[in-house]
């Protein structure tokens, strides 16, 4: 008789509802159905680079479903780029080490875009990978949704539903800044749920006089208060056009200190969110005459329990997970597709970014009822 297949298992990337539930759903389906042995391995890739690992049995799964963020614990850590006492040093050979030590057969990466372009290293290293998709920002290319999505957006559009009260009652535009640095898809969709005046996201870059007219028209009706749901990456035509400029010459510049310092100031735009959001406020507040606030809604969108659209999708994706893993189909994302699941090559998915058409049908939906965009 065959040994039981070992299989390893992580969360990468930064922690999203539904992670827990996920390794769930993998690791029943895999002890359960399918006899394997389960091993989870702490802290993304640098658990498994330093070989720290727990063995998951049914026991260390259960009671572990409506629990938020991971029992693994994550990290950023990137196997090829890794901090080692102040050095960033290249741990795949570490990572494959640990790999074949533990005579693991397969290992399951749950994380978002980064974990996708490194589950596809590690495939090159030699590794049997399936990728489960996972971020609030639902920005992994080749899959419908991913696992904490949907309960991000049940809290960003209760933040903006009670925004809306404060809002009314003090004549004032409140900005709510929802995560999503280079996709707007969790901002649009809170914003259109939430019944936000204005929604800027980074896909469209706004112009401050759209905004501007925008809460005008609604004082000249009578309205004194506005709610404007903003991306942490959303930014205005100027910064919009510096950015494309940036990470052009970003991809000009030869490796070295040039494209050290580009990266530098792309880093420095892209984080730079609560500034951004505070500098609009400022301006909105000057330009309309109205008081206005910023509530940035922040790590509260990541945390806490799953919703019950996050449970059951990452026990679908988990199971379809562990019955690749049976079939020895590798170098995979298990893609949430429909009601259903589809497999997507690993070479597709790593570097992409899904970000919002703007002829997606939302875009469409928060214009025609009279939503500003900002353009
Ligand atoms: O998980 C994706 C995301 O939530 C982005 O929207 C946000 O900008 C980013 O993570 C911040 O995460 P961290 O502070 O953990 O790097």
């Amino acid at each position: 008789m065959a040994r039981p297949k070992r299989v390893g298992i992580l969360t990468a990337g930064g922690d999203s509802p539904g992670l827990n539930a996920a390794i769930r759903g993998f690791g029943k389906a895999a002890i359960g159905a399918h006899g394997m042995q389960l091993f989870g391995f702490r802290d993304g890739f640098r658990g498994l680079a330093d070989d720290r690992s727990v063995k998951l049995d049914s026991s260390a799964l259960a009671g572990i479903l409506t629990i938020g963020g991971t029992i693994l614990g994550t990290s950023r850590d990137k196997p090829h780029r890794m901090v080692v006492n102040g050095a960033v040093v290249d741990r795949t050979e570490d990572i494959v080490r640990t790999y074949r030590r533990h005579k693991l057969d397969a290992l399951v990466c749950i994380g978002g875009n980064g974990t996708a372009k490194n589950s596809l290293r590690l495939v090159e290293a030699g590794l049997n990978v399936v990728m489960l998709p996972k971020t609030i920002d639902n920005d992994i290319a080749e899959t419908d949704t991913s696992i904490g999505f949907a309960t991000a957006l049940e809290i960003a559009t209760e933040a903006i539903d009670r925004l809306h009260s404060t809002a009314h009652s003090h004549h004032r535009i409140i900005l709510a800044e929802v995560m999503g640095h280079r996709a707007g898809w969790l901002t649009l969709a809170a914003g259109i749920a939430g019944g936000a005046d204005v929604i800027l996201i980074p896909e469209i870059p706004y112009r401050i006089e759209a905004v501007v007219a925008a809460i005008r028209r609604r004082t000249a009706s009578g309205t004194n208060f506005s709610i404007v749901a903003v991306a942490e990456g959303a930014r205005d035509i100027d910064a919009a056009a510096h950015y494309r400029a940036l990470q052009a010459r970003r991809r000009a510049a030869p490796r070295g200190l040039e494209r050290d310092a580009v990266e530098a100031e792309l880093a420095s735009f892209d984080s730079d969110h609560t500034g951004h959001s505070l500098r609009l406020a400022g301006k909105l507040e000057a330009l309309t005459g109205l008081e206005t606030r910023v509530s940035i809604l922040g790590y509260v969108q990541r945390g806490g329990t799953p919703s019950p659209i996050d449970r059951v999708l990452a026990a679908r994706l988990g199971n379809a997970g562990a019955d690749l893993v049976a079939q020895g189909t590798f170098g995979v994302m298990v893609a949430a597709a429909g009601d259903g699941t589809r497999t997507v090559p690993l070479e597709v998915v790593g570097g992409q970014l899904k970000t919002v058409p703007l002829d997606h049908p939302l875009v469409a939906t928060a214009r025609n009822v009279g939503t500003c965009l900002g353009d």
